[in-house]
């Protein structure tokens, strides 16, 4: 598996990461056993990051019991505080996340959004540097904050890493976020590459989402507009064919073609879709595919 440094000085850690979040049950509920079969075929096949969050149900617990028998050692751990951003919160939700994932310290510790209605971000970030110092957390990190917010984070506690949203359809953070981490040495952790599933090409027009996946909710995901995305992602999908590739590799390479892009952070339910993320470390996007997949996406619906 490639690696890259997360930000600058930072851990080397795996291209592709595994999300948590649908282990949690947020995209229909799981067989617990399938989730710690997930978490450990993604370790033995060399992937290093896992990404959770306090907000993700029953995902930490599940991942702490992935994580026993040496599975620990050999990963770069993160989650995120989710539910409440004053210092208070942050210290309880930082000790509730180590219960239920059963270890000692994260590697990676993140703000999970920029919700600054209660209290001022100062607050949060001292609280944030408070349990780094405390050896709770190696490093810090931010997530869905604009370069506008992440310059004012900054300021109150350094970080090492963003996780911004970031896939063929949303590409909001190319404007401006992308270029300030990249100037102040900020990895970056792409979330929701697949599109929450729309970029696996596996979906046809008409398909109804069970009401306990979250995507049942999502416009997104309905009638007229989900049709055009079903019908863009045919045409990707094209492309992915051409080289060889799964249009799932190829949306998660399409990430990686950006240096700002650490790591990945790909959700899966099972082995099988670990396995597949694998081949998408390997494959390299010639500028040509890259402005081939460019002229497509000028259809993006919503885009
Ligand atoms: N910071 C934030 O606010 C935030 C927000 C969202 C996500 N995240 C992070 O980013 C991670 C990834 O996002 P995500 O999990 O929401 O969505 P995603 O990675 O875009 O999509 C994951 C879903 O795609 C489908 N899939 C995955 N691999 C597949 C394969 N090989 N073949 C076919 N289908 C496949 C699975 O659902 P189906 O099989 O049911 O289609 C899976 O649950 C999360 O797990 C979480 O760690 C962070």
């Amino acid at each position: 598996m490639k690696t890259r440094e997360l930000g600058r000085g930072g851990d080397q850690v795996s291209v592709v990461g595994l999300g948590a979040w649908p282990i949690g049950g947020g995209m229909g509920t799981l067989d617990e056993s399938e989730s710690i079969a997930t978490v450990r075929a993604a370790i033995d096949n060399g992937i290093t990051f896992l990404d959770t969050a306090q907000a993700y149900r029953t995902s930490e617990t599940t991942l702490g019991k992935a994580l026993r028998d040496g599975y620990r050692e050999r990963c770069f751990l993160a989650t995120k505080v989710s539910r409440g951003y004053s210092p208070d919160d942050v210290k309880a939700a930082m000790d509730d996340s180590l219960r239920a994932l059963n270890v000692d310290h994260l590697d990676l510790y993140q703000v999970h959004s920029w919700r600054n209605d209660h209290y001022p971000i100062e607050a949060t970030m001292e609280a944030m540097a408070r349990v780094q110092e405390e050896g709770k957390t190696r490093y810090l990190g931010v997530s869905n904050f604009n370069a506008a917010q992440m310059e004012t984070a900054y300021g109150f506690a350094p970080f090492q890493s963003s996780q911004p949203r970031y896939n063929m359809i949303d590409r909001d953070i190319e404007a401006e976020d992308l270029a300030y981490c990249e100037t102040k040495g900020i990895g970056n952790l792409a979330h929701s590459p697949l599109g929450k599933g729309l970029l696996t090409g596996k979906y046809a027009p008409g398909h109804v989402f069970d009401t306990d996946d979250e995507r049942s909710n999502f416009p997104r995901f309905q009638g007229d507009l989900f049709a055009r995305y079903c019908g863009l992602v045919d045409r990707l999908q094209e492309v992915a064919a051409d080289l060889g590739l799964s249009m799932v590799q190829l949306a998660i390479a399409w990430c990686l073609r950006h240096q700002a892009v650490s790591c990945v952070l790909v959700g899966a339910k099972s082995p099988a879709q670990v396995e597949e993320h694998l081949g998408a470390a390997e494959a390299d996007l010639s500028e040509e595919v890259v402005l081939k997949i460019e002229s497509i996406l000028e259809d993006t619906p919503e885009g």
